[in-house]
């Protein structure tokens, strides 16, 4: 067996095996009694069996996953044991599924097992998955319904599915599977955890965000969250389907973004933040000359003239970090019509305010905040935290000219994702920035199913931009403004 790819009888068992590799902290030893619990499925909320012949059937199901379970281990043993994983590197998909189809039918001869086609199937899939992939997370990854996978230790995988959290039944098999893949995932980025360092922001091939932190900082197992990446993010109308915001909001955006105010979205983590960002986007000129800057690039922008750029964290020395406010005043430099920082949480808020406040109108960024006055408070503390002395008022009054919208999206307890207020700031009364709300959202019950009853509604205050709208040919209609009795 393993003809093709065969490791050399004679070389060591763990030399040059990079990827996969049997070596360092993080390798799994050969006596691996227990089954490796992966499954291609999450757990689907069942209740209990009603009658004894779905008891059964329920019982005899169970025991062919955990014999599936169990040959899986054992088949991936052989696997890591035998093949030459730096010669599978350059392997193709193809080849490599007939060469594990082999070695697998081979083994169950060994072992005398029957599998019907489809289990054997699941057990390639799976097997492939372990030696070239990223192990159980690889089915979530291509599971287009999950958004978010978070693992808590090895037997706790969660996913995010429209909103909402669910346990699955997929499972690593031990710490070390789990720090198997995850060295796997950062060794491919040149980075690197262990005890000393304990934990690692990176991307995924397919663009994915991915964090990592690993024990002893990580109490009971490794934590890893994966921000799942979408091919196609939402639009503005797939938003606006959604009940994410109205048409008459979407209007109202679209002349606040294409007549170039300063926008910041504001929102608790996964409230749509990035979504919301990437969808106001569209509303700029192609003629415009866009920066992008992020820690991790999520942003996708449609239109033909962006600049793209990635801090990045420095190296296991300590050195060579590239930070996103390096990245800001280096875009200073680089003619941008607008600048787009994907997250304001440090101290480049003080450049992309002077940004805002110096020609680069129509820049946009988000921040972690719950409330438009909550989100200037935020934005106070970034710029005291960032070692500037600058009396309360000044401070202010340089975010008051700065920005002009605050669009705050909110993730309800029901999983759905909506801006639930947008607000002006206009200007300065006494050492307080004044603002005023033109669109919220207003909840009016729960339905016996948790679902949130609610509507958009305007607050009856006009746009303190509106000539400024006109001026631009948006001449937007006064009824938008009006509010619902
Ligand atoms: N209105 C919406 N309806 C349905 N799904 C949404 C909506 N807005 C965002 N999502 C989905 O929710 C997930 C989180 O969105 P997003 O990354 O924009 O959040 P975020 O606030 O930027 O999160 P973080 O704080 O982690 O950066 C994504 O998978 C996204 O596709
Ligand atoms: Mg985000």
């Amino acid at each position: 067996m393993f003809s093709r790819f065969k490791k050399p009888e004679t070389g060591p068992a763990s030399t040059g095996l990079k990827p996969v590799t049997s070596s360092g902290p993080v390798a799994p030893t050969a006596a691996a009694p227990k089954p490796i619990s992966i499954s291609s499925r999450p757990v689907p909320a069942a209740p209990p069996p009603k009658t004894a012949a779905e008891a059964m059937a329920s019982d005899k199901e169970k025991k062919r996953k955990d014999k599936i379970m169990e040959l899986k281990v054992e088949l991936h043993k052989r696997l890591l044991d035998n093949l030459n994983l730096s010669a599978l590197e350059k392997a193709s998909e193809a080849s490599l599924k007939l060469e594990i189809a082999s070695i697998t039918a081979e083994a169950l001869d060994e072992m005398s097992v029957a599998l019907n086609a489809q289990d054997r199937q699941i057990l390639h899939q799976e097997l492939y998955d372990e030696v070239m992939g990223l192990g159980p997370l690889e089915a979530l990854l291509k599971d287009e319904t999950v958004n978010d996978i978070l693992v808590n230790g090895p037997k706790r995988i969660f996913v995010e599915r429209g909103g909402k959290l669910s346990l699955t039944d997929i499972t690593f098999k031990d710490e070390r599977h789990l720090l198997r893949i995850i060295d796997k995932i950062v060794s491919a980025v040149g980075r690197r955890v262990d005890e000393s360092n304990p934990y690692c922001d990176a991307r995924l091939a397919d663009g994915s965000r991915f964090n990592c932190m690993v024990p002893p900082v990580a109490v009971d197992g490794s934590l890893v969250s994966i921000r799942k990446f979408k091919k196609d993010k939402l639009g503005i109308p797939d938003l606006v389907r959604f009940g994410a915001f109205t048409e008459e909001m979407a209007a109202y955006l679209q002349a606040a973004v294409a007549t170039r105010l300063n926008v910041i979205v504001s929102g608790g983590t996964g409230s749509g933040k990035t979504t919301t960002l990437n969808a106001l986007s569209s509303f700029i000129a192609n003629d415009e000359r866009i920066l992008t800057i992020e820690d991790t690039a999520e942003l996708q922008l449609q239109q033909v003239h962006v600049g793209r750029m990635e801090s990045r964290p420095p190296n296991v020395e300590g050195k060579g970090a590239v930070t996103q406010r390096d990245c800001l005043r280096n875009a200073l430099r680089m003619r941008p019509d607008r600048i787009i920082v994907g997250e304001t949480r440090g101290e480049e808020v003080i450049d992309m305010l002077q940004a805002m406040n110096t020609g680069h109108d129509g820049s946009m960024t988000t921040i972690h905040a719950n409330s438009a006055r909550d989100g200037i408070s935020r934005l106070e503390n970034m710029i005291a935290m960032s070692g500037i002395e600058m009396p309360t008022k000044a401070m202010r009054s340089q975010i008051s000219s700065a920005v002009n919208l605050i669009v705050q999206a909110s993730r309800l307890q029901d999983g759905s994702r909506r801006m639930v207020s947008i607000t002006e700031i206009t200007g300065m009364e006494g050492e307080v920035i004044s603002m005023q709300e033109i669109f919220r959202y207003e909840r009016l019950g729960t339905e016996s199913n948790g679902k949130i009853i609610g509507r958009f509604n305007a607050t009856g205050i006009r746009s303190a931009y509106s000539d400024r709208f006109r001026q631009w040919g948006y001449d937007l209609p006064a009824s938008i403004y009006e509010p619902i009795a």
